[in-house]
């Protein structure tokens, strides 16, 4: 429930994820940088979303595209110095649009000064940074195979809940957790609006306990003892606290969004309230596996009855195949369907770039294609049990999250200003994809679509206050109406394949409509949508 207290400036802003390397290249090189992505703003602007998240920025190798941070206090040279950042903040400010800041706090690469000299020299402090043990226990890394690695040119091993390259951190230690409010601090000061906490609840900060027993149906370990560990939510709370305490001494309100990796909505929910996190991402909702309104439906319940606050609505992110073959099957007007959906459900937007295009999933043909640490780490996983090749690339492309990674479609070119060299992602990238331009240039596309939707939510406040009236689903058609004060959005959406009776009252004032049949009764077309807007009279 969301109650009408005072209003945060995140409550109202339609968010847009920008794949760091991906989105705009501005020097040339193949890689997008912060030079392209301020180049891009007018774009943005023109959309309309007046949030932005980017991922990764720092010196890394990338081994894990930027989750593997080597230094917490610089930009990598593939996306240009802290004087591109600085200037691309200001420019982002002067639209009007905050950015928000992903900071990995549970593991450094291996490359980072921290663990290099926790090797060099088992004296240093930086050992007890990390957690070194002669002998692994269990514990899976989450791309498969052991969490423990041994040390190079040493005797013991050491923890990494991802690729061998990141290794954990540990958070019991209070040298770590003051370093990395350093780090919060030291982008806070160039003028941050809020963070991206990477797997935020998979802080180390009970150290390592018991063994993790239980395995899924598809064989996969189940975190019981890794994540989530006792004293979790003290750890959040003083990142929480400093950065809001930090903010607030400078005049300023900053927006913390968490990633928490659970299944189970209810374990997901006690991490958003007043002194932890703003909002979680729900990964139930975002990152389902095929499409199902009924799920959906449950869902939207589910976390109205459950959240503290406003819950998040998003079904795209660089680690998931793209909603446009995942879930709509390149069906444009479902795809339009789901975006009314994303854009007037109740809870913060979050849109991945690409989104408004209906961009596709990215087929990598061969694995030498796939740059993803957790799809290599598969195939070779599978070569390794005996799989065949052809088995073991069906593995590797099921956890493959290049598909989502594919450059910005921007125009007709083959790499749309990627050089061909780019180390990253595409060359066997098919030229038959929607291109933005060309959505740009007609009036019906999706793209245009977007933009209303967008508009109409930063016009209405009911769309980013307002509490849900109704929030049914019946034969197919999603019925929501949003209220705040005297005024109710009610929105439709027909999201079965038949055409269905749809409830327009004349005297409600038609907003946007997509599939809409007028006759007696109306229909709405499958896929349609419409929005209309009540005025109500105060007595
Ligand atoms: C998060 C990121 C993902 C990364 C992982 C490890 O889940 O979104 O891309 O691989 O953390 O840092």
């Amino acid at each position: 429930m969301l109650t009408d207290t005072k209003h945060k400036w995140w409550q109202s802003t339609v968010f847009y994820e920008i794949y760091m390397a991906s989105f705009q290249d501005g020097n040339g090189d193949g890689i997008g940088d912060f030079k392209g992505l301020t180049s891009r703003l007018d774009y943005l602007q023109d959309l309309g979303v007046n949030g932005l998240w980017i991922t990764p920025f720092y010196p890394s190798p990338k081994v894990d595209n930027g989750y593997d941070v080597a230094d917490y206090f610089n930009v990598d040279p593939d996306f240009g110095s802290l004087e591109d950042f600085d200037h691309f903040i200001e420019k982002a400010h002067a639209r009007g649009i905050r950015v928000i800041i992903d900071v990995v706090l549970n593991h450094v690469s291996t490359e980072h000064a921290w663990f290099r000299e926790a090797v060099s020299n088992p004296e240093s402090k930086y050992r007890d940074y990390f957690f070194f043990q002669d002998e692994p226990n269990g514990w899976e890394s989450f791309f498969g195979g052991s969490a423990w690695e041994k040390e190079p040119d040493g005797t013991q091993v050491y923890y990494h809940k991802f690729a061998p390259e990141q290794a954990d951190l540990n958070w019991q230690n209070k040298a770590v957790r003051d370093d990395m409010l350093r780090v919060l601090k030291f982008w806070l000061d160039r003028g941050v609006d809020g963070f991206r906490l990477d797997v935020i609840n998979f802080l180390s900060c009970n150290g390592i306990g018991e063994e993790n027993l239980h395995r899924d149906s598809k064989g996969r370990q189940i975190h019981d003892h890794d994540i989530d560990q006792p004293g979790i939510y003290d750890c959040i709370s003083e990142i929480c606290d400093f950065v809001r305490d930090y903010s607030a001494r400078r005049g300023k309100e900053s927006f913390l969004v968490g990633e928490v990796g659970h299944e189970e909505l209810s374990k997901l929910a006690p991490y958003q309230r007043d002194d932890l996190l703003d909002v979680v991402f729900n990964f139930n909702l975002g990152s389902m596996g095929s499409f199902d309104i009924g799920e959906i439906h449950g869902q939207l319940v589910a976390m109205e009855d459950q959240l503290v606050g406003l819950p998040t609505i998003f079904f795209n992110s660089h680690d998931m195949a793209r909603s446009m073959s995942r879930l709509c099957h390149d069906n444009a007007e479902q795809a339009a369907a789901l975006a009314a959906l994303t854009l007037m459900a109740k809870g913060v937007s979050f849109l991945y770039f690409g989104e408004e295009i209906g961009m596709p999933d990215y087929i990598p043909q061969s694995v030498s294609e796939m740059q993803d640490v957790q799809a290599v780490n598969h195939y070779q996983l599978a070569l390794a049990e005996g799989k065949s090749i052809s088995e073991a690339y069906d593995k590797a492309l099921e956890e493959c999250r290049d598909k989502s990674r594919l450059y910005m479609q921007w125009n007709d070119d083959k790499f749309s200003g990627f050089s061909r060299s780019t180390p990253w992602i595409g060359e066997t990238a098919p030229n038959n994809l929607p291109k933005v331009e060309e959505q740009i240039n007609d009036p019906d596309s999706l793209w245009h679509w977007y933009k209303t939707l967008i508009a109409l939510r930063r016009d209405n406040p009911a769309l980013n206050f307002g509490n849900y009236d109704i929030l049914s689903l019946e034969k197919g058609l999603l019925t929501f109406a949003r209220r705040r004060q005297n005024k109710i959005i009610h929105i439709q959406i027909n999201f079965s394949d038949q055409k269905h009776p749809v409830n327009h009252n004349p005297s409600h004032e038609v907003l946007a409509s997509k599939g809409l049949d007028l006759g007696e009764p109306d229909y709405l077309l499958p896929f349609g949508t419409l929005i209309t807007r009540e005025v109500q009279d105060v007595c």
